[in-house]
């Protein structure tokens, strides 16, 4: 195909895609909605479109297979893709652009060279961003290690568990572990950078070579409510101004520990939440990261006990770690791999690590894993304002394209 063709595909499908979930100018596709499946059937119908065959598995992830008369069985297979859900008033490009990306490069390369010897299946994951459960990569979970009973039972803000909501979009879940699989070769996965670096340096590619661990806290200060007017502030378990005091000490208890982690309260809910009611609990997340294994565990105690501090104070504290990824390498033979075919395009590149989480590191704990970046506009991302050219997304192609030939044809 053309490059002008191929931008012209690259840029009907981000649109398409980046369309689904939008509500009064916010896009949210996150785990069982009605835009979650919309995202699913519109990719399902592009995948019919560049020729492949559109199937889920038990917890909903897409696949785009080959359709021809080789029979894999006995193969391992390739999986080149990302995830299809997005933050709350998220961008079109995080997650999406993976799997456009994978998607055009597989049709691409089979018009080219035809039926590869190795399979190769195109994957849009479900629920990579956990922006509705407090659990992130369902569906990288599910296909390497299985859903538990504990993540199935995980609840959302209006106390819906995983399993209830995937009743209600029509999944099995006492069928999720027939979504775990072995029979994986390699994971590929291309995704905007969500940072400025490449931008900045003028790199077209980044090769990932480690992605961080990322640990995040629910936390629940319980306190008092009382009358707004009437209780002196001496006198109050004010649950939210605790927390607020926690939040503002909050940078100085990680860089005690880490000069190079990030800690993030991005969730908050009040209970009652009334205007003239004392708060008596505040609900609250912390998303903390590293590259250091040590660093974030010590990080997890300190950040514990400064919250048990206001166990003194007549609070009750309850902290609960959903999250704890370790950092992870990705596979050193694929960076060499991905690196040949970007140095042989000519291509202006760099070997990096990333601060996101990403599907490709919950690959990574069982097969080989490989992980790539392309440049986003200004580094924004987990925004609306998210961008990344269809020059750079076309240039993402033609890179995944020279690495599954090399690998599969
Ligand atoms: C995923 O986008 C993450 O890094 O939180
Ligand atoms: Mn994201
Ligand atoms: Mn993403």
């Amino acid at each position: 195909m053309k490059n002008v063709e191929l931008m012209e595909k690259i840029e009907f499908y981000i649109n398409r895609l980046g369309q689904v979930g939008l509500k009064d100018g916010i896009r949210w596709r996150c785990a069982y909605t009605k835009e979650d499946k919309a995202a699913k059937e519109l990719f399902k119908s592009l995948i019919e479109n560049e020729g492949l065959l559109a199937s889920e598995d038990a917890v909903g992830n897409v696949y785009g297979k080959l359709k021809n008369s080789i029979d894999y069985t006995d193969v391992k297979k390739i999986l080149v893709g990302s995830h299809i859900d997005t933050v709350r008033d998220g961008g079109a490009y995080d997650g999406a652009a993976g799997i456009i990306i994978g998607l055009l490069a597989v049709s691409e390369t089979i018009k080219k060279f035809g039926a590869p010897k190795i399979p190769i299946e195109v994957i849009a994951l479900t629920e990579e961003e956990g922006s509705r459960y407090a659990m992130s990569y369902v569906g990288s979970r599910a296909i390497v290690n299985g859903l538990m009973e504990n993540e199935l039972n995980s609840v959302d803000e209006d106390g819906i568990s995983l399993k209830t909501a995937m009743l209600l979009a029509g999944y099995d879940p006492d069928n999720v572990m027939k979504a775990k699989r072995d029979d994986i070769h390699s994971y590929f996965e291309v995704h905007i950078e969500q940072g400025p670096v490449l931008e900045k340096t003028g790199n077209k590619i980044g090769i990932i070579e480690r992605i961080n661990g990322i640990f995040f806290i629910e936390v629940e200060i319980i306190g008092r409510e009382d009358h707004a007017g009437t209780t002196p502030m001496n006198m109050r378990l004010d649950s939210l101004s605790a927390a607020s005091k926690f939040m503002a000490k909050l940078p100085e208890v990680v860089a005690e520990i880490s000069n190079s982690a990030t800690a993030t309260v991005g969730k908050i809910r009040v209970e009652p939440g009334s205007s003239n009611v004392v708060p008596k609990k505040t609900i609250f997340t912390i998303d903390f990261r590293d590259m250091d294994v040590d660093k974030l565990t010590r990080m997890n105690e300190a950040i514990q006990l400064e919250l048990n501090q206001l166990k003194h104070q007549g609070f009750k504290v309850n902290c609960n770690l959903a999250t704890s990824e370790l950092p992870v390498d990705l596979n050193k033979e694929l960076i060499n791999l991905c690196e040949v075919v970007v140095k042989d395009l000519g291509l202006p590149y760099m070997r990096m690590n990333s601060g996101a989480g990403h599907d490709a590191q919950i690959f990574a704990e069982r097969f080989p894993a490989s992980l790539l970046f392309i440049p986003c506009k200004d580094g924004r991302s987990h925004s609306p304002v998210e961008f990344a050219s269809n020059e750079d997304i076309a240039i993402a192609v033609e890179v995944m394209s020279g690495i599954l030939k090399k690998l599969a044809w």
